[in-house]
């Protein structure tokens, strides 16, 4: 239909183009793959299983454009050795979680900050086109006023918030001084199928879904009162397919990729228990450090400059998450 929306599964990338997704057996990582060979790309994930699974970088090893490297983006022989002959990056790897940050301050500046720097070198040495990051809306820090919008952050609350704005520093100076187009990605809480509901740094969709189904009581940290912007899988491969596709002149950017909506913590939770059928009242324990009340993104820049267009509301996304989850969570 002419003058349609086109959606990301239309998007043409040239034949053959090889694409690098460092963190391929993550949550959002693997979905970038599975995205990529739909579309008829190759792809290469880089992965040292840290946080990730085997079986995520395992399941597309039948198709013969999918190839798996086991390894460390701290090491830049391996970043070196995994850009050979690629022309997008999709640099995912790195630790999560903000609480865990706080307890590992030396190990999340090597993971994340060197690890990142060690990619972008690569990817210059390689002639890459397009190198998109992941970078977050912890970013945004204390700054009260909402919606975030770029350009306007506050003072950084988290190590691990730190890293990404220096992901998005370094990233700027390998634009400006190497030209090599980058394009950072500052996602908000994120969520849908393969996202771990395991361990103590879960995210808090999946944690609670598992949680509810195996009849176990849910703990929200605070009063459930905070809001995000949580964000359905789809739309972060959307923003990244289309930062692939990026202008020059968008290149040394980041973009808050988002809904555009916001969620209150409480009302997910109720959400969630009506869905599954289950009765259980959470217990509400102590606000987490370096978690901000608040968050709900500006994705007008986005919108302007890659054409990112979320088809993929929370409600609509939710259903789609949980019927996953019923199905696959045993
Ligand atoms: N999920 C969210 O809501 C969210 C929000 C903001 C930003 N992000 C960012 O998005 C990216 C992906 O997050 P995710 O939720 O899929 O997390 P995830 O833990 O599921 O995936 C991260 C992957 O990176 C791999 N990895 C970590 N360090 C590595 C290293 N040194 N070398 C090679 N591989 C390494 C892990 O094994 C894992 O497979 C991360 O950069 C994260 O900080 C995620």
């Amino acid at each position: 239909m002419r003058g349609a929306k086109m959606g990301y599964k239309e998007l043409k990338f040239p034949e053959n183009s090889l694409f690098l997704v460092t963190g391929g057996a993550g949550f959002i990582g693997s979905n970038l793959c599975e995205a990529i060979l739909a579309l008829g790309c190759r792809v290469r994930c880089l992965d040292d299983l840290s946080t990730g699974k085997k079986e995520n970088a395992d399941m597309f090893s039948d198709n013969p454009r999918y190839e798996f490297i086991l390894g460390d983006i701290k090491d830049y022989d391996t970043c070196l050795k995994a850009c050979e002959g690629v022309d997008y990056v999709l640099n995912q790897a790195a630790w999560g979680s903000v609480p865990r940050s706080i307890e590992m301050p030396l190990f999340y500046c090597a993971n994340n900050i060197q690890g990142t720097l060690n990619m972008l070198e690569a990817a210059r040495q390689s002639g890459v086109k397009k190198f998109v990051y992941a970078s977050s809306s912890s970013v945004y820090g204390d700054e009260p006023n909402l919606p975030k919008t770029e350009g306007v952050e506050g003072n950084l609350l988290s190590p691990y918030a730190l890293t990404k704005r220096c992901d998005e520093e370094w990233a700027k100076q390998y634009t400006r001084h190497y030209s090599l187009d980058t394009y950072g990605l500052r996602y908000f809480n994120v969520f849908g199928r393969r996202q771990s509901p395991d361990g103590a740094y879960a995210a808090v969709i999946p944690k609670f879904i598992k949680q509810l189904l195996n009849g176990e009581t849910p703990v929200i940290n605070g009063d459930g009162k905070q809001s995000r912007d949580f964000t359905y899988i789809e739309n972060v491969i959307e923003a990244n397919l289309r930062a692939c596709l990026a202008s020059h002149e968008a290149a040394g950017e980041a973009f808050n990729i988002a809904y555009g909506g916001r969620e209150y913590l409480i009302d997910i939770y109720y959400g969630l228990t009506e869905a599954l059928g289950v009765n259980v009242e959470p217990v509400f324990g102590p606000d987490r450090a370096g978690d901000i009340k608040h968050s709900n993104a500006d994705i007008s820049k986005a919108k302007r400059l890659l054409g990112y267009s979320p088809e993929w509301s929370f409600e609509r996304g939710i259903k789609e998450a949980i019927e996953w989850y019923k199905e696959n969570l045993k």
